[in-house]
């Protein structure tokens, strides 16, 4: 069952609940989970959005140019260590996150991507806008830290590679019961 809801009375939620970890689903060769911990809801050309940052080189990144849409999972309280290990540490090009994390999918309402009934709090966006960013315009200490061009695309925290932004539109939001 699911508890539909008006995704800004959760803001303050999401909004908390990002630094730890909530979940960037996608469905394009298979389903697969990612761990985020930048994003935001708010308002893009008068419509409710949802805004991820995910580096070239991640699994997702593939998934989400082909997919056109994606899900986000946010617990109601503290990350699963379980979850937030194998899906922010390992990769979806190795591994099935599904068998994995031991993640419950639940089939959503408008998109194709589920959502993960471990997080229950579901946005379910369609991809609207996308920009990679521009590194020359980010500040130099933020860029060194952040973007080390010593480190592989391939290590899954920071390294080399640029984000892209997505800009999902939210169409659809619930609590999944
Ligand atoms: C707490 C936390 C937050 C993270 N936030 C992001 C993020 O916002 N964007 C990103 O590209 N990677 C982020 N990562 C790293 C990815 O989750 C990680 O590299 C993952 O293995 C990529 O999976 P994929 O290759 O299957 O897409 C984060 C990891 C953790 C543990």
């Amino acid at each position: 069952m699911k508890e539909k809801i008006n995704v800004t009375d959760y803001a303050n939620l999401i909004t908390k609940a990002l630094p730890k970890g909530i979940l960037l689903n996608t469905s394009a060769d298979k389903f697969n989970s990612m761990v985020i911990g930048w994003g935001h809801i708010g308002t893009l050309w008068g419509r409710p959005t949802f805004h991820v940052y995910v580096r070239q080189g991640r699994f997702t990144k593939g998934q989400l140019d082909k997919a056109g849409e994606f899900s986000i999972s946010i617990p109601l309280e503290n990350p699963d260590p379980t979850i937030n290990k194998i899906c922010g540490w390992e990769t979806g090009f190795n591994i099935d996150r599904v068998k994995e994390a031991g993640l419950e999918l639940e089939e959503s309402e408008i998109i194709k991507t589920p959502g993960v009934k471990q997080y229950p709090l579901t946005i379910e966006c369609k991809v609207l806008y996308s920009q990679d960013q521009d590194l020359s315009k980010i500040p130099v200490d933020i860029k060194e830290k952040t973007y080390p061009q010593d480190v592989p695309g391939t290590y899954p925290m920071a390294n080399r590679d640029f984000h892209t932004m997505y800009v999902g539109e939210i169409v659809d939001a619930y609590i999944i019961k």
